[in-house]
């Protein structure tokens, strides 16, 4: 039972982690799905919305659950007995800080592994705070989001 942590911030969920999710449901037998408590960003989105929105878009997927965490990755990854930390990488300007996480996690729990993973080239433009801002002005944001934030977005920037 190969087990994998997909941490990040997920403010919020786009079909690019999605298509990452879906691509590390190939490699590993269960993945963990986790909403990261991060002070550095200030969140459009609760981590309980945030949650919600990840778990009904993979819900039919019943080898992946979600939960957060607030610390370090990979005392996470241990608490819940994953051998393998997954990061999507999207283009050249993702490696390098992606490249210092994983040593850095490496160097902290030498037994865990991050595994890389390129989403379809259709996503690799895509990140959270585009999402956010589109949608803040208004403009359509289906093709990238699952319908649940697409909902949650227009609430949110349609008062
Ligand atoms: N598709 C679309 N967007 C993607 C994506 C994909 N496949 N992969 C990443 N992104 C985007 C995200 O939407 C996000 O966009 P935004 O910054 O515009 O909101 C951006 O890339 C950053 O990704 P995210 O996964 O949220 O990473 P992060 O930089 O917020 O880091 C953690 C999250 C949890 C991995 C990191 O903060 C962490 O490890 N924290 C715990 C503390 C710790 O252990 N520190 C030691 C590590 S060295």
């Amino acid at each position: 039972m190969r087990k994998a942590l997909y941490p990040g911030t997920f403010d919020p969920v786009t079909y690019g982690h999605i298509d990452i999710i879906q691509r590390a449901c190939d490699l590993f037998d269960e993945i963990v799905v986790t909403v990261a408590i991060n002070p550095t960003k200030s969140p459009l989105f609760t981590v309980q919305e945030r949650i919600e929105f990840i778990a009904e878009s993979v819900k039919d997927y019943p080898q992946v659950s979600v939960d957060t965490f607030d610390g370090l990755v990979v005392d996470h990854a241990k608490n819940v007995g994953a051998v393998g930390i997954i990061r999507g990488l999207r283009a050249v300007s993702d490696f390098e800080y992606e490249f210092q996480m994983a040593l850095m996690n490496r160097k902290l729990a030498k037994d865990i592994n991050t595994v890389f993973l390129m989403p379809h080239e259709k996503y690799t433009y895509l990140n959270s705070s585009i999402i956010r801002n589109l949608a803040s002005l208004n403009s359509d944001v289906r093709d990238f989001v699952p319908e649940i934030v697409q909902k949650a977005l227009k609430k949110k920037f349609n008062k």
